[in-house]
């Protein structure tokens, strides 16, 4: 079973605002750029204009201020995450980890997609933002099929983001990757698990029944489950094996 948190909760144990690390972070026309029309219309709003309030919409929405929230207080040096697609959520990842943390991106290579259900086919090049907050430095963009990942050699990780393939074989096998090559304390995530995803869902009610999962209670756009590995071991608010009591 994946246990429900709320979100005071979750803001609580993480003592993290998201909203204020973005804004000191964030220029507000990055922000602009990268979420494009929806961005352009809500800053019209007067309530939106300043960088502050900026922010506040990225920090906002759901799914991005779960999985950011969990980078702030994990503070890793080594993230992995499956499927770039644009890369937006990349250039975040790199924008909000530590000056010397690493991230590397997954993806197919261009041209590559065929057959595989749930490859997108891009008219745009595979992480064409993961620079927009200048933080692209950090990032290694890998080119392969993330079944055969492991012949690329990647050092353990602190922070994996499993956001590829959404059919139950690449769940699988991307989790089952990321959970043998983290090193602990490590945070995992998963992107959606909602009923358009099937394959998501069923490994995620799976993997419950081995480890603890947390999902945050919320609307229609809660779609990140997590995971924390080893924090048993660490003290105070990090304590997370008895958490939720
Ligand atoms: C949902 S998108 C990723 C979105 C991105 N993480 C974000 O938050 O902006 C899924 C990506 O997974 C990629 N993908 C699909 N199958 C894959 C596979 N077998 N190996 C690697 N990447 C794959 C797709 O090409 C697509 O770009």
């Amino acid at each position: 079973m994946i246990r429900v948190i709320s979100k005071k909760e979750f803001r609580q144990k993480l003592g993290i605002d998201l909203g204020t690390e973005l804004a000191r972070h964030a220029p507000v026309e990055s922000v602009k750029e990268l979420y494009g029309a929806p961005f352009s219309y809500i800053h019209r709003l007067e309530k939106y204009k300043s960088q502050k309030s900026a922010a506040q919409y990225l920090a906002d929405h759901e799914d991005r201020w779960v999985l950011l929230s969990l980078l702030l207080f994990a503070r890793p040096e080594r993230i992995l995450e499956m499927g770039t697609e644009r890369g937006k959520m990349t250039a975040l990842l790199a924008l909000l980890s530590a000056p010397q943390a690493r991230v590397w991106t997954v993806d197919l290579p261009p041209r590559e997609t065929h057959g595989i259900q749930y490859a997108w086919e891009a008219d745009y090049p595979k992480g064409e933002h993961i620079n927009l907050f200048g933080a692209g430095h950090k990032v290694t963009q890998v080119f392969c099929d993330s079944r055969k990942i492991s012949a690329q050699n990647l050092p353990p990780m602190d922070f994996c983001f499993i956001d590829g393939n959404h059919d139950y074989d690449f769940v699988r096998a991307d989790s089952e990757y990321a959970l043998a090559q983290l090193r602990k304390p490590a945070v995992l995530v998963w992107h959606d698990y909602k009923s358009e995803e099937p394959g998501v869902r069923r490994y995620l009610h799976e993997l419950s029944q081995h480890m603890p999962l947390y999902r945050v209670a919320g609307s229609w756009m809660m779609w990140m489950v997590f995971a924390l590995v080893g924090y048993e071991h660490l003290n105070l608010r990090r304590q997370w094996l008895y958490w939720p009591r």
